[in-house]
């Protein structure tokens, strides 16, 4: 795919609460990657403050960019291109990432390119030794985003179906915070699910019942809630074991549905590939489960290496190279776009 062209690129990531940054090679692969994250700083609030993490970009993101090229013993003369995130995500953290991408490249004038940050997450696989091989139906699984999508190729992407709610990182993320679990609560509530009994408590399985590839989550969330009330006396929390069976119980439900859904969409694309990617596709449970109902059907599940679940640098330095070596670039007007519908997206060069 990268050609004979070869090709460095910066990559960084400002969507939310990380600031990524990597270098890639189109000959050589992944030459650095440095991340830092702002988790312990919004933990105190219980969730993402985006004016803080703006400022947190703002004071990270040239050091790291000085550390990766100090990583790989590179100037930064030597970079072909730089690629960042401009959407979807928080408008003033995405506002750092792009003006800082956008001045570097006109200073070394070399090209910039504003990167969808969920076809990051969806190629981040790719950065594995043993990656999947086009057409797959990738599931998106993020804090933002609960997607299916029938991929083709790298840029060609229809979407099969979505959340109609709550994405399911955030599902994990309000029940762990009703659980007065810390943030950030999708690994947490995790963690906590593995002490617990999935048979004590049976939650729904939403919109498994009906044909279709979209998804509801928020109602899983009432059902905790009812849980709470039923097992605790006013105003405090139920016993630490009855905490420990609910995550089990939310966890199962939240996996099963996204199995399901899964099946679903091969079986009607007539495909055997599947990747998971976002920060719910580290979620351990989710990938057994999926190993388990795939291997029985011949069909196959990729997923990228823990740290490249969650945001990172080095998915959008790959995803920008792919572009940037088809000639793809942007002009020096800074893109930010809070909203960007991924199925907007065209293969790369053909946007051009
Ligand atoms: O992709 P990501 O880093 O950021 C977005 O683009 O949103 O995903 C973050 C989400 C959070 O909701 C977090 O709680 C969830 O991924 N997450 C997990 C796990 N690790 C991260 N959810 C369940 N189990 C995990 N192990
Ligand atoms: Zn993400």
């Amino acid at each position: 795919m990268t050609g004979d062209l070869s090709m460095r690129v910066l990559g960084i990531e400002t969507s939310c609460d990380e600031t990524g940054v990597a270098i890639y090679d189109s000959q050589e692969g992944l030459l650095a990657n440095r991340l830092y994250s702002q988790a312990e700083m919004h933990a105190e609030f219980g969730g993402v403050v985006p004016e803080l993490a703006s400022r947190d970009h703002v004071r990270k993101i040239l050091p790291l960019i000085k550390a990766v090229l100090d990583d790989c013993g590179m100037q930064k003369t030597e970079l072909d291109g730089i690629a960042y995130t401009a959407g979807p995500g928080l408008m003033g953290a995405l506002m750092v990432g792009g003006s800082l991408a956008t001045a570097l490249a006109f200073a070394l004038e070399i090209p910039v390119l504003a990167v969808h940050h969920m076809e990051g997450h969806l190629l981040a696989p790719m950065l594995e030794a043993s990656p999947p091989k086009f057409p797959f139906i990738a599931l998106l699984v993020s804090g933002g985003h609960t997607q299916l999508v029938s991929v083709a190729s790298v840029g060609a992407y229809r979407l099969l179906g979505e959340s109609l709610d709550d994405a399911a990182g955030e599902a994990f993320d309000k029940t762990a915070k009703m659980l007065d679990l810390d943030y950030p609560g999708g690994p947490r509530l995790a963690a906590t699910a593995e002490r617990g009994h999935i048979e004590r408590f049976k939650f729904p399985r939403p919109m498994t019942d009906r044909p279709g590839l979209d998804f509801s989550f928020s109602g899983l969330k009432t059902f905790t809630r009812n849980l709470i009330y039923d097992h605790s006396a006013e105003n405090s929390l139920p016993d630490e074991q009855t905490i420990c069976d609910i995550c089990a119980g939310f966890q199962e439900a939240v996996v099963d549905t996204l199995v399901i859904k899964c099946l679903r969409a091969l079986k009607q694309e007539s495909l055997n590939t599947l990747v998971i990617a976002g920060g719910v596709s580290a979620n351990q449970r989710l990938r057994s489960k999926l190993h388990q109902a795939l291997a029985s059907e011949h069909r196959e599940v990729f997923y990228a290496r823990h740290e490249f679940c969650t945001d990172n640098g080095a998915m959008i330095a790959y995803a920008g190279c792919q572009r940037l070596l088809a000639g793809e670039y942007n002009g020096l007007a800074i893109t930010a776009r809070p909203r960007w519908p991924l199925d907007s997206l065209k293969p790369p060069g053909e946007a051009f």
